[in-house]
């Protein structure tokens, strides 16, 4: 049982090029890649345990790596999601935006602190998550791919803040205005459907 790359309807997007896109689909591609031979290859360095005293050392890093990987490939599910078919606003009389406001006082309260997050110093994502447990909304910063994911929490959001998904049309001092493109580019159904289903 494999894990399938997903195919996202992108169209054109302002700010960020038709070239950064196909290249930061290759990378999804390579964690979807990835996460599954790590898979694959787990099995065959257990039978190399009892003959190569160093199979186990490697046995736990792919398991180490695995984290990696996949959180890799499902983040950038739902930020190439959020980008495909088109940009929307949110329903203003939607659920996810009564929970936003209900939560942070009002949407542009949420915005400003979910906007600061994502300034974070280093590589990394900004999130919006579901905790079904509490059902109540969390935003969080996510280090990598993997370091920092709330447990049991949905992914409604997420806002990749590696250099390669901007650099390229923005340069280093850019950042902030990928950050207001991207919400300028974002699809809010998509966004509003990943809430709706984490209940
Ligand atoms: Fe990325």
């Amino acid at each position: 049982m494999e894990f399938k790359e997903k195919k996202f309807n992108i169209g054109e997007l302002k700010g960020i090029s038709a070239k950064t896109t196909e290249e930061h689909l290759k990378l999804y591609a390579g964690y979807v890649k990835n996460a599954n031979s790590i898979l694959e290859k787990i099995p065959e360095y257990e039978g190399y345990k009892k003959e190569d005293a160093f199979a186990p050392y490697v046995i736990s890093e792919l398991y180490r790596r695995f984290g990696f990987e996949y959180n890799g490939m499902r983040n950038h599910e739902v930020y190439f999601d959020s980008l495909s078919d088109g940009p929307k606003p949110i329903n203003p009389d939607g659920e996810l935006i009564k929970s936003i406001t209900y939560l942070w006082g009002s949407f542009d309260n949420w915005l400003t602190q979910f906007k600061a997050i994502a300034t974070t110093r280093g590589i990394g994502w900004a999130m919006l998550y579901f905790d079904r447990k509490e059902k109540r909304l969390l935003n969080a910063w996510v280090d990598e791919q993997h370091l920092g994911q709330l447990q049991d929490c949905t992914l409604v959001l997420a806002l990749d803040m590696w250099e390669h998904s901007y650099v390229a049309d923005y340069q280093p001092s850019g950042k902030k205005q990928y950050i207001e493109d991207f919400f300028t580019n974002l699809n809010w159904s998509k966004v509003e459907e990943n809430f709706s289903k984490a209940y």
